[in-house]
């Protein structure tokens, strides 16, 4: 699904198909687009006063066929101060380009240049990952276009600009974080009959061709390794549990890998304690933690980022039947700890607490950060703005926080605390897996917090950023592919050498 647009850059004067253009809010052009733009001038003024434009960062000003232009349509989009942006401003404006041009169109020109003047090659590459992200449509199983729905099944997309190469080798850069995002995506959207554990390894075994190690565990493998707590998760389903470890070498020879690692619960359906019927669908995207750190794995071997780093994914499909586990059970988990199921619904952490043990056993990593769909309760809290952050380490959260106001995929810190953990104490059990009604994210992060030892270790909270995303200029899609690009940045400004 990456490649319906066809990006492309050239010189200004090669100029084809939709046309889009950009003005500041005093309605300014650029020079070499107020050039283009000299023949309609009074026709474009009157048309910005019929439709109220006056350029406010995000707006369009749509004009068809404009006589004397030998393109059927010009769009102009507002970026209001042109001095005010960054680059997460270029991000969205790339996804409003893509947004006010007819879905039919099969070719399309962006003037990349602010009133100010030319843009950077790498401002370009921002415009052209919003582009890109808004042109994403998951639409694998829509076998018939109705009336209103037709989009051209290639789009070309030209970035005219000052210096085409330039452009060309800075997208090359940001490219990988595109496709990153739309891999996870993609893994998101697809229904959990055809993404179940094993189809998801095998999916995550593409890598291998970036130079990716991978290696997948199957059930005995985690059983030798007594991984107890989430071999009880997968006991219910017809379909084998997999862990997949996935490793990107970029970085010192012999150094301590950074690790990220996420819920890979193909399908939860709650298991025993059985979810109810209404929105259980939406449960087919509880791997949108698993499917992040593969998306991030992507994009950090294509851009061969300078860092190593490890991607660690518990896969398992939470179902009830014969076999399944039931509230009561106590399970054992890699680390020895022993755990009461007293929900079987809760199955997130029990995944988790395995695989944080075994990544911290084996890699010693500089930090761990997991990402879960974990807790229906983060969303009670922060809706689908931000997602929940619980970390033991200040500096982690604080380099988190910043990653994710540039990128837009923001956090918000969470408490962790004694008083809390105590709530998880078992009568029978080291621990059990839920907590009461109350701080339910909360006491899901302590659970996570007993599994990590020392290591400086962030959790994020997901369900309510990753489903059903909120639409936003650079996402139509259900699943937003959250995180990606928030991770990607943070190693980028922080752990690279
Ligand atoms: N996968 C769910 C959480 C979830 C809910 C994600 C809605 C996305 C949207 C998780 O496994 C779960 O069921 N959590 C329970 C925990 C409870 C049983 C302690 C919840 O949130 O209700
Ligand atoms: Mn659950
Ligand atoms: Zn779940």
């Amino acid at each position: 699904m990456t490649d319906r647009l066809k990006i492309g850059f050239t010189p200004f004067n090669r100029v084809g198909g939709v046309l889009v253009t950009f003005c500041n809010d005093g309605l300014k052009f650029g020079p070499a687009t107020q050039k283009a733009l000299t023949p309609i001038a009074d026709l474009q003024r009157r048309a910005a006063a019929a439709d109220r434009f006056t350029g406010k960062i995000a707006s369009t000003l749509t004009i068809i066929a404009p006589p004397g232009l030998d393109s059927p349509r010009l769009v102009v989009i507002g970026t209001g101060k042109e001095r005010n942006l960054r680059d997460r401003d270029l991000v969205r404006l790339g996804g409003v380009a893509v947004g006010g041009v007819p879905a039919v169109a099969d070719e399309v020109t962006i003037l990349a240049e602010f009133a100010g003047g030319a843009l950077k090659a790498e401002q370009i590459a921002q415009l052209a990952l919003g582009a890109r992200l808004r042109a994403y449509r998951f639409d694998r199983y829509k076998t018939k276009r109705k009336e209103g729905e037709e989009h051209a099944e290639k789009v070309e997309l030209n970035f005219a600009c000052a210096n085409p190469t330039a452009a060309e080798r800075a997208w090359r850069r940001v490219e990988g974080i595109a496709d990153g995002v739309m891999i996870a995506r993609d893994l998101i959207n697809e229904p959990a009959n055809v993404l179940y554990p094993a189809e998801f390894a095998r999916r995550a075994m593409g890598l291998r061709k970036l130079g990716v190690a991978i290696e997948v565990l199957d059930v005995a493998a985690m059983r030798k390794l007594g991984m107890g707590a989430l071999l009880g998760v997968g006991q219910g389903s017809g379909h084998e549990s997999k862990l997949v470890v996935m490793r990107w070498n970029g970085g010192k020879r012999g150094s301590n890998p950074i690790a990220f690692v996420g819920k890979g619960v193909c399908f939860d359906t709650g298991g025993i304690s059985i979810k109810p019927a209404a929105g259980m669908e939406d449960m087919k995207g509880d791997m949108a933690g698993a499917a992040c750190v593969v998306g991030l794995m992507h994009a950090l071997a294509t851009r061969k980022a300078r860092v190593s780093a490890v991607g660690a994914i518990g896969l398992v499909e939470n179902m009830p039947d014969g076999k399944a586990q039931r509230p009561g059970d106590i399970v054992t988990s890699m680390s020895g700890q022993t755990i009461e199921v007293i929900n079987t619904d809760a199955e997130g952490r029990l995944v988790l607490a395995d695989v944080l043990h075994y990544v911290n056993k084996r890699f010693k990593p500089r930090f761990m950060i997991n990402l879960a769909t974990l807790t229906g309760a983060i969303m009670v809290a922060l809706g689908q703005e931000y997602a929940g952050l619980f970390s033991n380490d200040d500096r982690l959260v604080e380099r988190l926080e910043k990653a994710g106001e540039a990128t837009r995929e923001r956090v918000w810190r969470m408490p962790l605390g004694p008083e809390y953990d105590k709530i998880i104490d078992s009568k029978f059990a080291d621990m059990k897996n839920t907590g009461g009604r109350w701080a339910g994210s909360i006491t899901a992060a302590q659970f996570l917090q007993r599994f990590v030892g020392k290591t400086p270790w962030a959790h994020l909270d997901i369900a309510g950023t990753a489903l059903g995303s909120p639409q936003t200029d650079t996402n139509k899609s259900w699943s937003s592919g959250w995180g990606v690009r928030l991770l990607d940045q943070l190693v980028a400004d922080y752990y690279e050498r």
